[in-house]
């Protein structure tokens, strides 16, 4: 499937910082360049899971049993069919990321779930991604579904293609669907620390492009914002029984998540 060990992946860096074990040598020395940069960076990606794992939930609380997680990663602690069908076992879930690897763990950790598939795609073709068998055999798009694009669309510069994509995904979707998204923000941020981990990123197949908050904001046209909005991640709807995080700003990421109206 094309993995090459010795050119990073925004997949596998980002495993680095959970603490997982699925990146070579060459990850490690962008995570571990970065983490210099920028120390809260494993926080961060904690804060992002937890984000995730919250919008499922919500997600579930409203009725919504199928989940199309794009840009899915490297499988962690806490992937999104495990916290779904821990809920609800029949859940659904179609994984799509554009990295080989983290499609070939995923693929191995899927094997035997007759409710969860994965595939390699592009989320920026909203038409090929939708039309594929293996999704389409697991999501029923004539009803709800929470899409999740969690620290994804960082990955994916503004362009007439991405705004088309992000309207296919809406017109794609039933009344009451959802979207969920967290994204590294520029707005609050030390420029210089933000600029070195991107020019870091640029050494991989998926540079940076971080966005202001009314950047991010723009990413939900067509989508209504639930209560609280679009917050710093650890401030969208914190579960009680977790820690409370004081200085959310920090961590540098904005989520938020909308649903359709019609
Ligand atoms: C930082 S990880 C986030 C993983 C997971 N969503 C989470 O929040 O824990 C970003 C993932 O997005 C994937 N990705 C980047 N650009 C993509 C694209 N255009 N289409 C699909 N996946 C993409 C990367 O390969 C990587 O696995």
């Amino acid at each position: 499937m094309g993995i090459d060990p010795n050119r990073p992946s925004a997949a596998r860096v980002y495993d680095a910082f959970l603490g997982g074990r699925h990146n070579f040598a060459a990850d490690r020395v962008v995570a571990t360049r970065a983490v210099e940069l920028v120390p809260d960076l494993p926080r961060i990606a904690r804060a992002n899971r937890a984000f995730l794992h919250r919008a499922v939930r919500y997600a579930l609380s409203l009725g919504i049993d199928q989940f199309l997680d794009l840009g899915s990663g490297i499988p962690t602690e806490g992937n999104v069919h495990e916290v779904a069908q821990q809920i609800d076992p029949a859940a659904r879930i179609a994984y799509v990321d554009i990295d080989p690897t983290a499609v070939l763990y995923a693929q191995d950790l899927l094997a035997g779930n007759p409710h969860a598939v994965v595939v390699r795609g592009d989320l920026r073709d909203p038409e090929t991604v939708l039309a594929g068998h293996p999704l389409r055999e697991v999501l029923d798009l004539s009803r709800p579904v929470a899409v999740l694009m969690v620290a994804v669309l960082h990955f994916t510069p503004d362009s007439p293609g991405l705004t088309a994509a992000l309207r296919g995904y809406r017109a794609a979707v039933a009344p009451g669907s959802l979207l969920a998204i967290s994204h590294a923000t520029s707005s609050g941020t030390d420029p210089h620390a933000v600029e070195r981990v991107a020019d870091l990123y640029n050494r991989t197949g998926t540079p940076l492009a971080l966005r202001s908050r009314e950047q991010v904001a723009g990413l939900f046209e067509g989508w209504e914002l639930v209560e609280p909005g679009l917050v710093y991640g650890p401030e969208w709807r914190p579960d009680p029984a977790e820690p409370v995080v004081r200085d959310p700003a920090r961590l540098l990421t904005l989520a938020g998540v909308g649903i359709a109206r019609d």
